[in-house]
């Protein structure tokens, strides 16, 4: 089954011997590819809507996996186990991803590794985790279909962040690189439109989009 390169670079990023909750599983077809690299990947696919649940049986039966991929209906952490080490969650809005972590805040703290890659409020889940006993262990940028998104690696433990790391990412900020740089420089171009938009009465967003812009600026042409 085609794979796209978004879930491939996801999948990439899964470590050997791990078993994976992917909480939003759609398709599975994730899940599918997680198990057929054969690196000794358990790996369960929920949802909490019953449409995607159908899918992802039928495309893991025409793939004869279902000895490999268990799957299961419900919401969030709700379908987590102890045998779980992983928990991806991806391509869902930022602001849904951290209420399904604030749903269950006792099995955020079993979880050792979350591969999260949100379309949207990347600062504001990175902020999130790392406030509940997560530090960022891994960055990275993917373009798909023209598209560039976010994956980011948490693991369970502390770090202190500023407010710059928080906005760019910390590991990013020591990579860079070109997708760096397209994705700060689309991102500093939708804040000056904003900033034309934005009437004069609006004061804090005006200034917000300026410092960003600056901040965006000193970063990408370093
Ligand atoms: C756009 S799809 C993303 C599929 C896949 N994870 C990806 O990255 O391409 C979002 C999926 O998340 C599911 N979903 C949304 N909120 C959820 C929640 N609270 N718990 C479990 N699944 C959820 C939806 O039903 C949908 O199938």
């Amino acid at each position: 089954m085609k794979i796209n390169a978004r879930l491939k670079a996801i999948g990439d990023l899964v470590e050997t011997n791990s078993c994976c909750l992917d909480i939003g599983c759609d398709h599975a077809l994730l899940d599918i590819y997680l198990v057929k690299r054969k690196r000794n990947i358990r790996a369960i696919a929920s949802d909490i809507a019953q449409g995607p649940v159908e899918q992802a049986r039928n495309n893991i039966k025409r793939e004869r996996l279902e000895d490999e991929i268990e799957v299961r209906l419900g919401d969030g952490l709700s379908t987590y186990t102890k045998e779980i080490d992983t928990v991806i969650i991806s391509g869902m809005g930022g602001r849904n991803i951290i209420g399904i972590c604030k749903a269950h805040p006792k099995v955020l703290k079993e979880i050792t590794t979350l591969i999260i890659s949100p379309n949207n409020y990347q600062q504001d889940v990175k902020k999130y985790l790392c406030k509940n006993g997560f530090y960022i262990s891994n960055e990275e940028f993917v373009k798909d279909n023209h598209f560039i998104y976010q994956i980011i690696i948490f693991k369970k433990g502390t770090k202190k962040y500023s407010k710059k790391e928080y906005f760019f990412g910390p590991i990013f900020l020591n990579k860079k690189g070109p997708l760096f740089r397209e994705y700060y420089e689309k991102e500093k171009k939708s804040q000056e439109i904003l900033l034309t938009l934005l009437p004069k009465n609006y004061r804090y967003k005006r200034y917000k989009a300026k410092k960003e812009i600056e901040m965006i600026k000193k970063e990408i042409e370093d």
